[in-house]
């Protein structure tokens, strides 16, 4: 699975974090690549692309709270982003919403709950069935 990550300046330290800790991913790093203030919709909008194309199979997605960047992926046909804060959250995310994008807030969550939750949603299984069928409406909207 490919996988890729960014952040704008309120999420760089725990995108830093991250990168290392899952060295062996081999996560695609989409930026920002310093501290100085970016755009949390810029930064989106590059995941978006990366998804889309299917550069990336997974997006790991960080800004101050993971608000503002969950609200800009989720503009976005063909984007689950989940706002994930805890572990029932983190499987659920994949077994019902089958999310595409993970958001995690670089300035509200700790770095080994941030891993927790990554964790679980990876060893989590899609359940198909009456959730298809939610999904399928999610991109009918307009
Ligand atoms: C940037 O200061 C901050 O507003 C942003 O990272 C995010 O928290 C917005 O929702």
């Amino acid at each position: 699975m490919n996988i890729a990550i960014a952040a704008d300046h309120g999420g760089y330290e725990l995108k830093e974090v991250l990168r290392n800790h899952y060295a062996d991913l081999h996560l695609t790093d989409l930026g920002t690549f310093d501290c100085q203030s970016v755009d949390y919709p810029d930064v989106a909008q590059k995941m978006v692309q990366a998804i889309r194309s299917k550069t990336a199979d997974l997006g790991i997605l960080i800004c101050g709270t993971g608000v503002g960047i969950s609200i800009a992926a989720n503009r976005c046909k063909g984007i689950r982003a989940a706002l994930v804060y805890n572990e029932e959250v983190a499987h659920l995310a994949k077994e019902h919403n089958n999310a595409n994008i993970l958001v995690f807030g670089g300035r509200t969550m700790k770095v080994a709950d941030v891993i927790k939750y990554i964790d679980t949603f990876l060893q989590a299984k899609y359940e198909g069935g009456r959730h298809q069928r939610r999904l399928d409406k999610l991109e009918t909207m307009e």
